[in-house]
């Protein structure tokens, strides 16, 4: 009887207070931290790791919202007799490395596959996804990437595509009821390259996250492929399972400024996970102002959890916006053509009415009122990120 009462009150609190259910969610914001794949990829080791963190911290990082250090693929060693798995030389206490990290304020994310071999031919999960759930947990792992790239190999030998889709399912829910039944709270990452419509199952297999897409890369053509090509997929995110098109590049040096601020905008209109992929040890003072700008991070991490969507295109002028929970709206005017040029805005199209009040995110700087057409120069690759409120 009153276990009952109890269980009732806790029902009752969770559907009376949506703020109290939403705060224990597993990634009720899109995810943010650091990955090592884009600048370490097989280069990564402990050290590596623990230097990252420091920097997350003494960089500001952590305090603008930065909170996972994930290590992607290849921290991998064999199995113990037991079938247990276990790091390489690279790694030599990963519970010791989890510990460290936590100790900064952090979240420790690590890497697997569904098949035999991941990606980059390391032990996969095939065959041992609850005895590697259980080893996460007890290591102190809150985050996994889940890459599907071995599993290929069992996909191909099936009879036809559902089966073969079947298989790749099934594997993905296997290893969500095995984290779940650690009781441990570990964000599921989804990649499987945005095959298959991931974005209308990846919920149902409990990805907090699923990759869109293919690899990203340090080149203002994929990066802008890959951002200016998730239209229409918002309507699948929301608060504890987003769209992923892929970590930052910001700071690898392969793009100008107003190209990495052109990735930056995009993603947060996107509600992405913002996962930086550079060095965070060796930033220059304009990497750390992209990464840590508050008013675009601001938007990334809009309490509302609605992800944004393009508004117009004409020519190499995109408009794209997100409303949020404030009911303004983060308006990015994109030049992706490679010299600069005047942007005509109408606000109507936005869905404003009449002359609206703007802040510039990243100048900082509130412009006032604007009326439509609002005519703007947009650097080459760049952006005009606006909030807009009516
Ligand atoms: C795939 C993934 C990358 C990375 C590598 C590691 O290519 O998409 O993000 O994890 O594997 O091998």
């Amino acid at each position: 009887m009153r276990l009952m009462r109890f269980v009732m009150v806790v029902i009752w609190v969770f559907f009376s207070f949506p703020a109290i259910a939403q705060k224990d969610m597993l990634a009720d914001r899109p995810p943010m931290g650091w990955n090592s794949w884009n600048h370490f990829n097989r280069q990564v080791d402990d050290a590596i790791i623990r230097a990252q963190a420091e920097a997350m911290v003494s960089s500001g990082m952590r305090d603008a919202g930065y909170q996972y250090i994930n290590i992607d693929d290849t921290w991998e060693g064999e199995r113990d007799i037991k079938g247990n798995i276990q790091t390489n030389s690279k790694f030599p206490d990963m519970k010791a490395l989890a510990d460290f990290v936590h100790s900064k304020g952090l979240k420790l994310g690590i890497y697997s596959s569904p098949g035999a071999k991941t990606c980059a031919k390391f032990e996969g999960s095939l065959g041992h996804e609850l005895q590697d759930a259980q080893t996460y947990a007890a290591w102190g792992i809150d985050y996994l990437k889940y890459d599907l790239c071995g599993l290929r190999e069992q996909m191909k030998a099936s009879s036809s595509p559902e089966a073969a889709r079947k298989i790749m399912i099934d594997a993905y829910t296997k290893m969500r009821d095995a984290l779940r039944s650690t009781g441990r709270p570990i964000v599921y990452s989804l990649c499987q390259y945005g095959e298959d419509a991931v974005w209308e199952w990846g919920s149902d297999v409990g990805g907090n996250l699923w990759r869109t897409t293919g690899d990203i890369s340090d080149k203002y053509a994929k990066m802008a492929e890959i951002g200016f090509g998730q239209a229409g997929l918002g309507r699948f995110a929301g608060p504890g399972h987003w769209n992923d098109p892929d970590m930052l590049e910001v700071g690898n040096g392969g793009m100008t400024a107003d190209e990495y601020r052109t990735h930056m905008s995009l993603w947060a209109i996107l509600a992405a996970p913002l996962l930086a992929g550079n060095d965070l040890t060796t930033m220059t003072p304009e990497t750390v102002a992209l990464l840590t700008k508050h008013d675009v991070i601001a938007v990334d991490q809009d309490a509302a959890g609605k992800q944004g969507d393009r508004v117009s295109a004409e020519g190499p002028v995109e408009v794209w916006a997100r409303v949020l929970a404030d009911g303004s709206k983060a308006v990015g005017i994109f030049n992706r053509h490679h010299t600069v040029l005047a942007a005509r805005i109408d606000f109507g199209t936005i869905g404003f009415k009449g002359t609206v009040k703007a802040r510039d995110l990243w100048q900082g700087k509130d412009l006032g009122k604007l009326s439509s057409p609002y005519v703007v120069k947009v650097p080459a690759h760049g952006v005009v990120f606006l909030k807009v409120t009516q």
